[in-house]
C-alpha cells in the first residue's frame, strides 16, 4: 500500500481585511480545518474535516498501519462478522462501492463479538493481530460501517470521499455537507484540465429504509436551487458575486436530503435558466460537454449539467433539473437518458430561481428507471402516485404526434418505428397520428375565437417568461447589483438579455392574455385529447407519443446567428401549457459521421411520452416494465449510451492499467 502527502489546506473561515488587523491586536487566530486530500494506492480520497465519531484506539495499535498528518486508513465493520468472514465481506464491498478499497483494511474496526480478543469480557477495546491485518474490537460505537481515516491521536474516525474529475465541465461547486445540515465547498484538486473535483461519499455509509429510499444517492443540483451554506450562480458571474449564500435549502431539494439524498455539488445551467446553444451564447461560463458521440455536441439546455453528468459519470446517480420549456427534456434527448418533465405544481419552488412560476418544474435526468421512482416519490411526495408495486392497466390508445412512417426512411425512424410497434403490442393497443394544429382547428373553444394554435399561442411562452423573470429576477437583480456598485449595471448574457428586451416592448397586462390562453389551450387538451382515465389503475385515457432526438448533430463548434425570442408552437410546448407530464425514453443511438473525428459516431435516439395530468407514475412504470420486457435498455454512461470510453477520456481511462 502506498499513501503520498498532498498538500494540506486549511484557512481561517473569516478571512477578510478586518479580521488581518484583528488578529494583530487579538490573541487567538480562528484555524480551521477544510479536510485533506490523500492518494490511497494511487486513487484520490479526500477526509471530510467533520468527525463520524470517535473511536475506542487500544494505546501502541495499528502500529503496521501506514499514517499521513495523523491519520491512518481504517475500516469499521458495525455488524455482527467474525474475523474469519471479513474478507468475503470486503470482496462484496469493492463490487457495491467504488471509495472502498482493499487498501483500507490493514486496520479494521470489527463489532466486538467478532474478534477474537483474549479477554471477551473487558470494557477496552483489544487489538488482535493476525498475518494480513489487525483487528480492533469495535466497542458501543455508532459509527457505519465503511471505509475512514483515522486520527490517531484522538481517535476520531473521519468519511472518505473519492475523488474525480469533472471533465465535462457539468459542475459549478463541488460541495460536502456540515453537521448544522447544511454545505460547504469542498476543497479538493486532482489534476485535470481547468475541470472541478467532485468527491463522492462511500455507499457503505447508507443504508436504504422506508424512511431514507434515496439513502446515499449521489445527487447533482441545478445551480438555480438554493442550498444552505452555499453561494449560487443561476449562470451569471455577477449574480454568484453580488449574493451571500444562502441561509436554507428550499423545500424540494430537502426534501431529496431529508430521504438521504448525497448532493455532491451544484451543476451549470444556461443563463437565468434560459434556453442556450454551445458555444457562442455561454459567455459567463464554458458549456459543459455533451459526453456522447465525437464529445462535441451541445449538451442543450438549461439543464445542461445535470445531462451531461449523467450521461458520463457512471459514480453520479441522478441530477435534478428543471424544465419551463424543455430544459429537462433536451438535455435527455440528446443525452440518451430518462428524463422527466413533471405534472405541473408537484412541489414547491420556494427558494429556487424562477423562469416563469407559471410553467417552471422540477425534474431528473437519470440512467436507472427504478431509482427515477424513488426520487419522484421524495421530491413531489404525497402527490406522486407511485405505480411502481401496482400492475397498472396501460391505456391502449396512442396517439404520435410527428413520427416517421417509414422505418427505411433513417436508422432514427427505424428505432422509433419500431418502438412504437413494440409499445403497442405491449400495451395491445394501436398507434394513430394525430395532428395538433388540424384537432385544434375542428374542436377549438369558442373563447379561442377561431384562432389556429400557431397563432393562439404563438407568444405565450416568450411573454410569460420573459414579464415573469423581468419582475422577479431582473429587476431586484439590477437594482441590488447598482446599489452594490455605484449605479453599474451586471454582464447578462446575449440570450437573457435579447429575451427580456422582447418583454420590455409589452405592456404588462399582456401577461393576463397569455396565462388566459395557455389557461384554454390546457382545459381543451386535458379534455378532448389527454383526458385522465376514470380508472385509476389505468390513470390516463390514452399515451402521446413524439419524437424527442432522432439523432441529428449539433455540434458546439459552429458559429450560430444571434439569439432570438422563442416564439410559435410546437410538440415540445404541449406540456409546458397543458401540465401534463411529459417523460423521455431513451431508445437506442444511430451511427453518424462526425466532421471532428472523421469517423462513424454514436447519437441517441429517444421520444417523449406523454400522460394525463397526474400520472407521472404511470409513465415510470411504463419505462421499468418495458426495461423488464427487454424492450428498452437503460443507458449507460460514457461516449456511448451501451458505455464505451467517451473519446477524448480513453488514454485517461487507460492511465489506470498501465
Ligand atoms: C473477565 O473474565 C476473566 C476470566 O473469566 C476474569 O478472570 C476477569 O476477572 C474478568 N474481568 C472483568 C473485567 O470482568
Ligand atoms: C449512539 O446514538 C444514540 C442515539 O443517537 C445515542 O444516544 C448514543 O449516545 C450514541 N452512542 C455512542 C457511543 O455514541
Ligand atoms: C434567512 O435570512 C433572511 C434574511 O436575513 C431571514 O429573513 C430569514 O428568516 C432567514 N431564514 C432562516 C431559515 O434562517
Ligand atoms: C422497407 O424496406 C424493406 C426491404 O427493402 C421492404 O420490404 C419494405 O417494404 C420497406 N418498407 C416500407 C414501409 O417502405
Ligand atoms: C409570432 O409572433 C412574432 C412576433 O410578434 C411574429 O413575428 C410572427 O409572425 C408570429 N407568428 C405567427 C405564426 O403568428
Ligand atoms: C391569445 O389569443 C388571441 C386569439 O384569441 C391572440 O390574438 C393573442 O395574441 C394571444 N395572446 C397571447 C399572449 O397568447
Amino acid at each position: 500500500m502506498a499513501i503520498q502527502k498532498r498538500p494540506f489546506s486549511s484557512r481561517s473561515a473569516g478571512f477578510s481585511f478586518l479580521s488581518l488587523a484583528s488578529t494583530f491586536s487579538a490573541a487567538s487566530a480562528k484555524l480551521t480545518a477544510t479536510g485533506l486530500t490523500v492518494t490511497l494506492n494511487d486513487v484520490y480520497y479526500y477526509i471530510s474535516p467533520f468527525s463520524s465519531g470517535k473511536l475506542d484506539v487500544p494505546c501502541g495499535s495499528l502500529s503496521a498501519v501506514p499514517k499521513v498528518f495523523g491519520f491512518k486508513p481504517v475500516t469499521v465493520v458495525n455488524q455482527e462478522v467474525v474475523q474469519e468472514d471479513v474478507s468475503d465481506l470486503f470482496a462484496k464491498w469493492t463490487t457495491i462501492d467504488d471509495v472502498f478499497q482493499s487498501a483500507f483494511t490493514d486496520g479494521v474496526f470489527l463489532a466486538a463479538s467478532g474478534v477474537s480478543c483474549p479477554y471477551k469480557n473487558s470494557t477496552k477495546a483489544c487489538e488482535v493481530k493476525t498475518p494480513s491485518r489487525s483487528f480492533v474490537s469495535l466497542k458501543n460505537s455508532n459509527v457505519s460501517s465503511g471505509p475512514y481515516f483515522l486520527e490517531v491521536s484522538t481517535g476520531h474516525v473521519y468519511p472518505v470521499y473519492r475523488l474525480y474529475e469533472d471533465f465535462t465541465g457539468s459542475f459549478v461547486e463541488s460541495v460536502i455537507p456540515t453537521p448544522d445540515g447544511g454545505f460547504q465547498t469542498m476543497s479538493a484538486q486532482i489534476p485535470g484540465s481547468a475541470s472541478l473535483t467532485i468527491g463522492v461519499p462511500s455507499r457503505l455509509y447508507f443504508t436504504k429504509t422506508k424512511e431514507k429510499p434515496l439513502a446515499g444517492v449521489r445527487l447533482g443540483v441545478k445551480d438555480i436551487y438554493r442550498i444552505k451554506g452555499m453561494k449560487g450562480s443561476n449562470g451569471n458571474r455577477a449574480w454568484y458575486n453580488l449574493y451571500p449564500p444562502s441561509n436554507y435549502t428550499g423545500p424540494a431539494i430537502q426534501n431529496l436530503i431529508d430521504a438521504g439524498a448525497q448532493v455532491v455539488g451544484l451543476q451549470k445551467t444556461s443563463q437565468f435558466a434560459n434556453g442556450e446553444s454551445a458555444t457562442g451564447d455561454w459567455v459567463d461560463y464554458h458549456a459543459p460537454f455533451n459526453p456522447r458521440g465525437d464529445g462535441y455536441q451541445d449538451p442543450s439546455s438549461s439543464s445542461s449539467g445535470a445531462g451531461a453528468s449523467i450521461a458520463a459519470y457512471e459514480w453520479l446517480d441522478i441530477a435534478i433539473g428543471s424544465d419551463t420549456g424543455g430544459s429537462i427534456r433536451g438535455p435527455a434527448g440528446v443525452q440518451g437518458l430518462f428524463g422527466n418533465r413533471p405534472s405541473t405544481g408537484l412541489v414547491s419552488l420556494d427558494n429556487v430561481m424562477p423562469l416563469s412560476p407559471t410553467l417552471d418544474t422540477p425534474g431528473f435526468l437519470v440512467r436507472d428507471p427504478y431509482l427515477w421512482d424513488d426520487a419522484n416519490a421524495a421530491l413531489y411526495r404525497d402527490n406522486y402516485k407511485s405505480m411502481a408495486k401496482t400492475k397498472p392497466k396501460y391505456p391502449t390508445k396512442i396517439n404520435t404526434i410527428g413520427f416517421p412512417t417509414n422505418p427505411n426512411q433513417s436508422a432514427a425512424a427505424a428505432i422509433i418505428t419500431k418502438f412504437l410497434g413494440d409499445l403497442s403490442n405491449f400495451v395491445g393497443g394501436t398507434a394513430t397520428p394525430i395532428n395538433m394544429v388540424s384537432a385544434w382547428a375542428a374542436s377549438m373553444p369558442a373563447e379561442a375565437e377561431g384562432s389556429p394554435l400557431s397563432q393562439f399561442l404563438n407568444t405565450t411562452y416568450p411573454i410569460l417568461i420573459t414579464k415573469e423573470q423581468i419582475a422577479l429576477v431582473r429587476e431586484p437583480f439590477y437594482r441590488d447589483y447598482a446599489a452594490a456598485h455605484d449605479g453599474r449595471r451586471p454582464f447578462v448574457n446575449p440570450v437573457p438579455l435579447a429575451r427580456w428586451g422582447y418583454g420590455d416592448t409589452l405592456p404588462d397586462s399582456v401577461v393576463d392574455d397569455a396565462i388566459r390562453n395557455k389557461t384554454i389551450f390546457m382545459d381543451w387538451f386535458n379534455k378532448e385529447i389527454l383526458p385522465p382515465s376514470d380508472d385509476p389503475s389505468e390513470c390516463s385515457s390514452s399515451l402521446l407519443l413524439y419524437v424527442s432526438s432522432q439523432g441529428g448533430q449539433n455540434p458546439r463548434n459552429r458559429y450560430r446567428s444571434g439569439p432570438g425570442v422563442p416564439f410559435g408552437f410546437s410538440s415540445g410546448r404541449i406540456s409546458v401549457y397543458s401540465e401534463a407530464p411529459d417523460h423521455v425514453f431513451p431508445l437506442g443511438q444511430v451511427s453518424v459521421r462526425s466532421a471532428i473525428t472523421q469517423h462513424e459516431e454514436f447519437l441517441p435516439v429517444g421520444v417523449s411520452v406523454m400522460a394525463a395530468k397526474g400520472c407521472d407514475g404511470l409513465l415510470v412504470k411504463l419505462a421499468q416494465d418495458l426495461v423488464e420486457a427487454g424492450l428498452i435498455t437503460p443507458p449507460l454512461a460514457g461516449g456511448t449510451i451501451t458505455g464505451d470510453p467517451v473519446i477524448n477520456r480513453r488514454m485517461a481511462e487507460m492511465r489506470d492499467y498501465y
